[in-house]
């Protein structure tokens, strides 16, 4: 994702907001979304209130929090639908807030964020960056809306979190320099969260309304991973420990630290093991480093959690900036055999595989 342009980010964002604008019950469905957003936000920054602020910013931080309670309660309030009652846009709702979800705590328990064990500077290096948030997807959302209850009420929300940001930067300059995180890298790892973000729930919806592009190429080992959290998570940390992929196997580390006593982690992960032991031994290093590259971009693709959709990616570009060299093409029957082989695996414990 090196140099993802802002152009990106707006061209996808532009794509999911003119579906969603276009049927009541949508654009309902990502309001109720946006509220959670905001409510789940004000959550995470209560919990930032620690023993190390003093008075003074404790009362700057509840009042941060009750700003983005706020937010929810209007974002729910301007709804044109205020409850689906269609069963499939009720699904549909759910899911956009699960991606929601996996937004705000993948971007808040990026290894970067979650290393620096400091509750009060996570916060503060939160705000600077995850506040960039609103200003790119509500400024986006204006657009295309047609409710003037949201053209209303969203530039209100929208000065408000201008005074977070300028919150977050103000007490950026009271950290000690060896937890002040470089801002710049916090805003574009927030700016390529949110673009997975949007990307992902535009090809929800696309998907949705039956627009979707078919999927082509191989791709079925993949979204059989994905089907088992559980059972991706086991896949994906073998292939980052034996690939030395860092980025995803620093993310999968920490996602994982309570479910590695798992039988469908463990097994799952003992069986990719010996699977990718297999390719080592039969395949020229070049084919399998683009054979992987191939197979992460697909998991991004379809992945519905931006935490790991993100390392996958800064795994891929880690792995192409290796292929300088013209080299084979991507080997496709190694997803044949390796589909084969691991569907056998989680055949036992996985539903529609
Ligand atoms: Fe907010
Ligand atoms: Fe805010």
């Amino acid at each position: 994702m090196a140099n993802l342009s802002q152009g990106l980010f707006s061209r996808t964002a532009d794509r999911f907001f003119k579906l969603i604008t276009a049927d009541e019950r949508l654009e309902s469905a990502w309001l109720t979304t946006l509220a959670h957003i905001e409510k789940s936000a004000g959550r995470l920054i209560l919990g930032n209130l620690t023993s190390q602020s003093d008075a003074e910013e404790a009362a700057k931080i509840r009042a941060h929090a009750e700003d983005e309670m706020r937010h929810c309660e209007i974002c729910l309030s301007i709804r044109p639908v205020q409850k689906q009652t269609e069963a499939e846009y009720i699904a549909y709702e759910e899911k956009l807030i699960a991606l929601g979800d996996a937004f705000l705590y993948g971007f808040m328990g990026h290894p970067r964020l979650v290393n620096l064990a400091d509750a009060r500077a996570a916060y503060i290096h939160g705000g600077l960056s995850f506040e960039m948030f609103p200003y790119q997807i509500y400024s986006a959302y204006l657009k295309h809306t047609r409710l003037d209850a949201v053209k209303e009420a969203l530039p209100k929300i929208l000065e408000e979190e201008n005074s977070h940001l300028a919150l977050g930067r103000a007490l950026y300059t009271t950290l000690p320099p060896e937890k002040q995180l470089q801002v710049s890298e916090l805003v574009d790892l927030e700016l390529e969260m949110a673009y997975l973000f949007v990307r992902r729930i535009a090809e929800v919806t696309e998907e949705f309304m039956g627009i979707a592009k078919p999927l082509s190429g191989p791709g079925r080992l993949e979204q059989h991973l994905l089907a088992s959290r559980l059972g991706s998570n086991g896949w994906l940390t073998a292939l980052s420990e034996r690939h030395g992929l860092s980025p995803l196997q620093e993310t999968i580390g920490l996602l994982t630290r309570k479910q590695s006593s798992e039988f469908t982690f463990k097994h799952s992960h003992a069986r990719a093991e010996q699977l990718l032991e297999s390719w080592n031994r039969e395949r020229p290093s070049i084919a399998v480093k683009r054979t992987l590259v191939d197979h992460l971009q697909r998991l991004i693709d379809r992945c519905d959690s931006m935490a790991i959709a993100h390392a996958a990616w800064k795994s891929a570009e880690a792995l192409e900036a290796e292929l300088t060299e013209t080299g084979p093409i991507e080997d496709e029957s190694i997803w044949v055999e390796t589909h084969h082989q691991f569907r056998q695996t989680l055949n036992g414990f996985l539903s529609g595989v």
